[in-house]
This record gives C-alpha cells, sequence and structure tokens, in this order.
C-alpha cells in the first residue's frame, strides 16, 4: 500500500493570523497537502496558557478555521480541526508529563520569555505547553512538521519524549521532523528587527496582520524602522530591518532574495517600502475577500470542523488506546 508520510501542524489563537505565521509555517502547511497525508488543528487548547478572554478565543476559533479555508486549505485534502475537538491531545499530554524531566521542560526558552513577561501568570500550562504540543504531533504518528524557527526546540523535546517512551517499551511513536522553509522562518518585528514579529506583541504597529486593510499595511510598513545606510543589501547582522523587508518582499512576489536585492539595487528606502507594501497588499486581497465570505457562514465552518474532528479523533483514539495499553491501564 503506499502510505503517505503524515504531517502535523497548529497554531494558537491568541491573537489574529500574521504574515510571519503565513511565511513560517502556513505556506508550507499549503504546498504538503500536495503530497502528504496532513492534519492541521486550531491549538486552542494551548491559547488557555496565556490569559484569553473567552469570547475573543472563540471568535478566533472561527476566524483560524475560516483563514485556514481562505488561504487555500482544502478539507478535502487534509484534515482541519479543532485542537479541543478531539480529547486524546489533552489525555496522551498527561501521560507525556509523565516521561517529561521538570529539567527538561525547565530549559525550553520560550516558558523562560513568557513568565518572565508574564510572571503573575506563570502558570503550570505554560510549563507543560511543549508536552501538549509533543501530544498534537505523536498522536498522529507525524513525520514531518512545519514550523517557524521559534518552535523548532519543542520539536526536539517531542523527539525526546518519544525516544524515551518507545526505548521503555517497545517503537509506538513516530519520531517527528521539524520543517522550516528556505527563508523567513524568522519573520521580524517591523518596529524592532531584531525582536521576532509576533500575534501578541505590544507594539502592533511592528506586526501586519493577514486581515489588517490595505491603509493599515501601507502605514505600517512606511514606519517599518531601517538603518541610516540608504543603500538596499541583504545582510541580516549590519541591516535587519532592510534584510527583514526583502525577505518578505522576495515572499509575496515569488522571486529569491538575491532578485528582490537586484531590483531594488538603486531604490530608496521609500520606494522599497511601498513595493513592499503594495505587494503584501495584493497577495492577500483575494484571501480577506474569501474570509470575508466564509467568516458568514458560521453553519459551514462548524461542519468543516466537525468533519475534522471526528476524522483526527478516530485516529488518536487508536494511538491513545495503544498507549494506555502499554503503560499498563485497564481499558
Ligand atoms: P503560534 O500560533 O505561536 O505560531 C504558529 C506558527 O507560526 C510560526 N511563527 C513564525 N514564523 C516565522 N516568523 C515569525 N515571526 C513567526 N511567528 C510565528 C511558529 O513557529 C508556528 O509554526 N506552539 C505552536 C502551536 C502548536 C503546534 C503544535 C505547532 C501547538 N501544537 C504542534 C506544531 C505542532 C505555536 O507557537 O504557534
Amino acid at each position: 500500500m503506499d502510505e503517505k508520510k503524515v504531517v502535523f501542524s497548529a497554531l494558537k489563537p491568541t491573537g489574529d493570523l500574521q504574515i510571519g505565521n503565513y511565511i513560517g509555517a502556513l505556506k508550507n502547511m499549503i504546498k504538503m497537502t500536495e503530497d502528504y497525508d496532513c492534519l492541521y488543528a486550531v491549538a486552542d487548547l494551548h491559547s488557555l496558557t496565556v490569559d484569553c478572554d473567552p469570547k475573543l478565543l472563540r471568535k478566533r476559533s472561527y476566524d483560524f478555521m475560516a483563514l485556514f479555508l481562505a488561504i487555500g486549505l482544502d478539507p478535502e485534502k487534509c484534515t482541519l480541526f479543532l485542537q479541543s475537538h478531539v480529547p486524546a491531545h489533552a489525555e496522551l499530554a498527561w501521560i507525556l508529563n509523565c516521561f517529561t524531566q521538570f529539567g527538561e521542560a525547565k530549559r525550553m526558552t520560550q516558558f523562560k520569555d513568557k513568565s518572565a513577561k508574564a510572571p503573575q501568570n506563570a502558570n503550570v500550562g505554560l510549563f507543560a505547553y511543549p508536552t501538549l504540543m509533543a501530544a498534537d504531533i505523536l498522536l498522529y504518528k507525524a513525520d514531518y512538521v512545519p514550523v517557524g524557527k521559534d518552535q523548532m526546540q519543542h520539536l526536539e523535546l517531542a523527539r525526546t519524549i518519544a525516544e524515551r517512551f518507545n526505548n521503555k517499551y517497545s517503537p509506538t511513536f513516530t519520531l517527528p521532523e521539524g520543517i522550516t522553509g528556505k527563508r523567513g522562518s524568522k519573520i521580524f518585528s517591523l518596529a524592532d528587527p531584531t525582536a521576532k514579529m509576533g500575534k501578541t506583541d505590544e507594539n502592533l504597529n511592528g506586526t501586519v496582520f493577514i486581515l489588517d486593510d490595505p491603509d493599515t499595511v501601507m502605514r505600517k510598513f512606511k514606519r517599518a524602522v531601517t538603518d541610516s545606510d540608504a543603500t538596499v543589501r541583504f545582510d541580516p547582522q549590519n541591516k535587519p530591518g532592510i534584510s527583514n523587508l526583502l525577505t518578505i518582499y522576495s515572499v509575496f512576489a515569488g522571486v529569491s532574495v538575491e532578485e528582490a536585492e537586484r531590483e531594488f539595487a538603486a531604490a530608496d528606502y521609500a520606494t522599497l517600502k511601498t513595493r513592499v507594501g503594495e505587494t503584501v497588499v495584493e497577495y492577500f486581497r483575494p484571501i480577506r475577500e474569501e474570509y470575508a465570505r466564509l467568516i458568514a457562514d458560521k453553519g459551514y465552518l462548524e461542519s468543516v470542523m466537525k468533519t475534522g474532528a471526528e476524522k483526527a479523533s478516530y485516529r488518536a483514539e487508536k494511538m491513545l488506546a495503544k498507549v494506555y495499553r502499554k503503560v499498563g491501564l485497564v481499558r
């Protein structure tokens, strides 16, 4: 039988989807549906690790599903679902917690950053975030996980946990491989080109959201922080702002970074910023329109969620039963 390799990825609805999510993860996720057996989730349970308004969480879960569809993820070609609709994720996460060392979880950079940023809410869920993520991936025996660079450490931990479990019992989990794109595995904030662009950044002028209207997109790019050197050159070390703009342009114009560099060799910064902004606006125009159509059709979105959850649950339950049996739980 010709079995396709399995791909899993997820995005958490703590803020609106931004172009860093698109370049780092979503673009590869779309491409991989051509050749692989792909499962993609809205990681709503992960959202609870940060302070989250219930109404907004619910709204964003629909938004994410509508955007998944609008960017071209086809529910006929892949499985799209909400993480909380498949209880096996939380159940396996508990088991995996018991196979993860305290020291390993404590070393995670994301945990250290997030707990330092919000010490008043350094909750146990935030600490156990990577084991829930490992459960997401391992439940489906995913071979590949398309993500941005910031998630690679979590991927490594998922492999460590899987290996530990396999060695203690018998081969159960597939060791997943993180897949990052050739370029853009880390897109930087337009307001601070040394920091990652994030959907919950304090300075939202630095984050371009997929659903931002054209004027907002243009304004954000025109204000992008650059340098005073006035030559357009790809040099992430010395010219992080310009290099970030060239990367973003190359992705949305469908050219290489070298081609982008040549195209703007004689241009001033204002021209570059305007051209990048216009390219992003045009790229997302049909997506924004399709989103507007889909978000008005809650019934359809719910039917996609339901079908996806059924398909995912069927597979997840089989894995969970196997794990329960191996560790000695009576079924
Ligand atoms: P989240 O929602 O924070 O990010 C979603 C994806 O977008 C990537 N990303 C970026 N890539 C490039 N440049 C950026 N500025 C940028 N910002 C975000 C992230 O690397 C990620 O791939 N923990 C995951 C959600 C998750 C998950 C999983 C992922 C839950 N379970 C299982 C893979 C497999 C996260 O951080 O999502």
